[in-house]
């Protein structure tokens, strides 16, 4: 593996497919089966690490933003990665942007109204990784749901020749999304936490039960959340998952996507469903067999 801060590099490095996964590091098992998927079917294997202020709030946790990049590498490389890009922000902004891409609509809700802005700066950063490391497919996480689908149709509206793979969500065993931010989470913090993915596993096992309704879903997963004082429920909501609209019932495509904060943390986490003509299939993301690798950091 070698590591390059430049574009120019990482093209250099780069033969036959090539495929993309963008992180913002402080790397988890989630980050590693992104890394895994695109050496399961690329030549090239780019992972970037870029903690992108563009994307964060003016009260977001850009400063306390995990950073361990020698523990990054050691775990990227052992993930079968060629190249890992880290730009710093002056390669990246060689000037503030004067573009502003907005993906309207599917940016009205959800992550989009509780973080103003966050989606035009994923959109600007994402854009120029594309443009910048010319991978033929990049790896998305489907933890990030809403930022999955904002991708893809910022992808489709540039005509971009790139494929956006979604990659399921890493749980622990215990059922927690990975996530970075769960190194800030205290053990108190911890146990609060396991209300989003509980909540979001009763209705995921309700909808294979046969629920349709998306009022009753979300109530599963807010009553759930409710009921434990360290949980502050922000959203929890079924959502179309090609237009972000909210859904009154489980017709389409869709997520069931949760925001809360617990302690001083914010999560966010989702089931995701696939309608067919008579089912519907569930996607719970995979459960780690062992420990992740952010135990211990
Ligand atoms: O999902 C993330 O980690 C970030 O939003 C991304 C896609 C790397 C852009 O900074």
């Amino acid at each position: 593996m070698i590591v390059v801060e430049s574009f120019a590099d990482v093209r250099a490095a780069s033969s036959g497919r090539v495929g993309l996964a963008p992180t913002m590091g402080y790397l988890h098992n989630g980050h590693l089966s992104l890394f895994r998927a695109a050496r399961a079917d690329c030549d090239t294997v780019v992972a970037s690490i870029f903690v992108n202020p563009l994307q964060f709030g003016p009260t977001d946790d850009l400063g306390r933003y995990p950073r361990d990049l020698d523990r990054d590498a050691v775990l990227a490389e052992q993930a079968g990665v060629d190249v890992l890009f880290v730009p710093s922000v002056e390669e990246m902004y060689p000037e503030p942007p004067r573009l502003e891409l907005r993906i309207a609509d599917l940016t009205d809700h959800f992550e989009g109204a509780h973080r103003p802005g966050h989606f035009e700066g994923v959109a600007i950063v994402v854009a120029k990784l594309l443009a910048g490391c010319q991978p033929g497919r990049a790896y998305f996480g489907r933890k990030d749901a809403q930022q999955l689908s904002v991708i893809r149709r910022m992808v489709a509206d540039l005509s971009f020749p790139v494929e956006i793979v979604p990659v399921p969500t890493v749980r622990e065993s215990d059922g927690l999304a990975l996530s970075s931010r769960n190194t800030f989470l205290s053990d108190d913090d911890r146990m609060a936490a396991l209300t989003l993915s509980g909540g979001l596993l009763a209705a995921a096992d309700a909808v294979d039960a046969g629920e349709r309704d998306g009022a009753v879903l979300e109530a599963l997963v807010a009553d759930r959340i409710g009921s434990e004082d360290g949980a502050r429920l922000e959203y929890a909501s079924l959502a179309d998952a090609a237009t972000v609209q909210p859904l009154v019932e489980l017709t389409v495509d869709a997520f069931l996507a949760v925001a809360a904060r617990v302690g001083e943390t914010r999560l966010i986490d989702n089931v995701a469903f696939s309608v067919g003509d008579d089912s519907v299939t569930v996607d719970r993301g995979v459960i780690l067999e062992g420990p992740s690798v952010l135990e211990g950091s």
